[in-house]
């Protein structure tokens, strides 16, 4: 059996939405075509940056705190990697603080960027419990991470949590890499994690549903079926992953997908390479060992290539 901790809702699912996420269709989003609903879309009705495949499982921060709530090795990694960068961090995908939180906490100035109105605010609600000393350290800003310009330059830039994996089409990834070498020093790193492409997933019916351990609602008490279907665009290497989550008798189906665009490794490195990145170390499941064939979450970093290196 893979060790690969799912990117997607799995593991400490003990607190389910309360009501389904409503999809927001923002600027960026296909069209919604007549008689499509929820339940019914398919990978073809995905694949634009920040389109609901990127937000609706952004909906629902509380679902979102409460599905990760026992992902922890990725916080106390990217803590470390602050410390040991001298220098404020920049975080594209920032959510709800997850990670975040922590760095300010451990003393680390961090600029936070994320795309989804409920993580942020979420996590302005967290931080408004902390100590002012750890508020003033922490900088949010709403926008995309293709786009957004801080005319400011950080000692880390970081990227968390499969949060480029939404970045689905070659100029998403381009536009976004500009914006980070923008914004590093000369002298920075850029810091990410990926899950690698897992061959099961890939072949999926999209038909058949996976169920998962059920989830039990804090609140009611009632248990919660939570099941998960994929389907697989080949071509563009999108991923569709439908959390379906159920009362036990199968009423009452909520759907929240999730897309996220599958890089294969080598393919990554030549992405960084031929947008301006140098020292490209891959590294597994945040041990800082080489990749083997059982990695989960490939740890990416790299430097921003000189200016002279890149002509
Ligand atoms: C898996 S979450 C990671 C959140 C946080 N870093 C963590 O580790 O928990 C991915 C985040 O990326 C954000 N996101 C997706 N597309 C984005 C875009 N184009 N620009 C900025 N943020 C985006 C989502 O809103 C979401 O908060």
């Amino acid at each position: 059996m893979s060790k690969r901790p799912s990117p997607r809702a799995s593991g400490a699912k003990d607190k389910p939405p309360r009501t389904p996420p409503r999809p927001r269709r923002d600027a960026a989003d296909p069209a919604p075509k007549a008689g499509v609903t929820l339940e019914s879309l398919r990978i073809s009705d995905f694949g634009s940056a920040g389109d609901f495949g990127a937000q609706a499982h952004y909906e629902d921060p509380n679902f979102y705190g409460q599905a990760y709530r026992q992902r922890r090795h990725d916080i106390d990694y990217y803590v470390r990697a602050a410390r040991d960068a001298n220098g404020p961090v920049l975080e594209y995908g920032v959510g709800n603080g997850r990670i975040a939180l922590h760095v300010a906490r451990a003393g680390v100035e961090i600029t936070g960027v994320d795309l989804s109105r409920p993580m942020l605010d979420d996590f302005k609600h967290k931080l408004a419990n902390e100590p002012p000393s750890v508020r003033r350290r922490v900088t949010l800003h709403h926008g995309d991470m293709r786009e957004l310009e801080l005319e400011r330059r950080f000692a880390l830039v970081t990227v968390p949590f499969n949060a480029f994996l939404h970045l689905y089409t070659r100029r998403d990834v381009e536009a976004f890499l500009a914006r980070a070498r923008a914004h590093l020093l000369p002298t920075g790193t850029l810091l990410f994690d990926f899950s690698i492409p897992s061959p099961a997933d890939l072949v999926r019916d999209p038909e058949l549903r996976f169920p998962s351990n059920p989830l039990r609602d804090p609140e009611t008490g009632e248990e919660v079926a939570y099941a998960e279907r994929f389907e697989y665009d080949p071509l563009r290497q999108l991923l569709l992953v439908r959390i379906e989550l159920t009362a036990p008798d199968g009423s009452g189906l909520r759907t929240m997908p999730l897309t996220h665009r599958q890089f294969f490794p080598r393919e990554m490195e030549a992405l960084l390479h031929y947008n301006g990145f140098e020292q490209i170390f891959f590294t597994a499941d945040f041990t800082d060992l080489p990749l083997d064939r059982h990695v989960d979450s490939i740890v990416v970093r790299a430097r921003p290539k000189s200016a002279g290196d890149r002509a």
